[in-house]
């Protein structure tokens, strides 16, 4: 019978993963309806490199590995993000270009290992403020410069020429000034011959914003500039006023119709510039939203079960 990944035999299928949960029924469900995975913790600064001396690969290797054995594609999400810089990287006292050589070696380090593994990274996560467009001042802006994000795709592509590297952010849809922003520094990079391929928009949105409209017009921007796009966190809140306890049919096919109307605009780019469709967790229960907003919410394409929800079936429609 139908699955996810048949249905889209265009693009990637993918779903963020945890390490401790490749087994029994997660393991199922996956090799059944996704075909890509994404680390949602494991492969980030704080977890793979947590001292300057040392490096721990193994819940990274744990879910790359996962995905070489099952012929799932893995992107990498994401060598460099404020929100996920260890202490010691925080306070480092050497120089500014000790700094940037540090950097670099940790970007080479992992990189090289994952090379012919990891399809394409998230090199730099989330470098643009909400609302001002400016460059958030991060510790790898401070000691490295305006231009790092530039460095480290750099780095990244002489330790890998054929990695996919991606710029990815969230409320690129609903923020026109971030949004600017970031297509400003993509084509200062295309100008400057600095290696890009994708732009990723996180999807965490509602079931009733944005609308499909702006959802187009975003990515039509990724498109005219013939780069890939990556929807790579998609959840889609079916209780952003915290006005339900439970999920009810009406908010439920709400939400269906959001999730079709987002893979409606993603099927519908040019073939040449898909990637993957990544869904932000498998199971409700399980949703970074609960803890982040300390309300419950059901945003994903699978109930606490494993059980497929209406936005499961809009997934299915959004294909037809
Ligand atoms: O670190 C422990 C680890 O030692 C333990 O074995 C494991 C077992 O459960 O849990 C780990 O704990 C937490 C992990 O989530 C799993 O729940 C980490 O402390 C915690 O930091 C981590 O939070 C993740 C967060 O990014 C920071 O990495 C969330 O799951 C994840 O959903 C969230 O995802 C981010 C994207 O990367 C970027 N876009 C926004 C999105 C939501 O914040």
């Amino acid at each position: 019978d139908q699955t996810l990944k048949k249905a889209a035999d265009t693009f990637f299928v993918g779903v963020a993963v945890q390490s401790g949960k490749l087994n029994g029924q997660y393991d199922e469900t996956y090799r059944k309806e996704f075909s890509s995975i994404t680390a949602e913790w494991e492969m980030k600064m704080n977890v793979m490199h947590p001292s300057v001396d040392t490096y721990d690969f193994g819940p990274a290797d744990a879910i790359v590995n996962y995905g070489q054995t099952n012929g799932i594609n893995v992107h990498g999400h994401s060598l460099i993000w404020h929100n996920s810089t260890p202490d010691w990287v925080k306070n480092f006292a050497g120089t500014d270009q000790e700094f940037e050589d540090m950097i670099e070696e940790y970007i080479t380090t992992v990189v090289t290992r994952y090379k012919g593994k990891v399809t394409s990274w998230d090199v730099v996560n989330e470098a643009v403020e909400d609302g001002s467009g400016n460059l958030r001042n991060s510790i790898y802006r401070q000691k490295m410069g305006d231009d790092y994000i530039a460095k480290c795709y750099q780095f990244v592509r002489a330790a890998d020429p054929d990695v996919l590297i991606f710029y990815n952010d969230y409320s690129m849809i609903i923020d026109q000034t971030k949004q600017d922003a970031v297509f400003a520094m993509v084509d200062d990079f295309i100008a400057r011959n600095i290696p890009i391929d994708g732009v990723g928009f996180q999807m965490h949105i509602s079931h009733d914003y944005p609308a499909k409209a702006d959802i187009q017009k975003a990515t039509d921007r990724i498109v005219e500039r013939n780069l890939k796009v990556h929807f790579s966190e998609l959840d889609v809140r079916a209780n952003p006023n915290k006005d339900i306890t439970s999920l009810t049919a009406e908010r439920s096919l709400s939400q269906k119709a959001k999730v079709k109307e987002v893979v409606q605009v993603y099927n519908s780019i040019p073939n040449d510039n898909k990637y993957a469709l990544t869904v932000w967790g498998l199971k409700d229960s399980e949703t970074w939203l609960t803890d982040f907003y300390g309300y419950v919410d059901w945003p994903l394409l699978f109930d606490g079960n494993y059980n497929k929800k209406d936005a499961y079936y809009g997934f299915l429609e959004g294909l037809q």
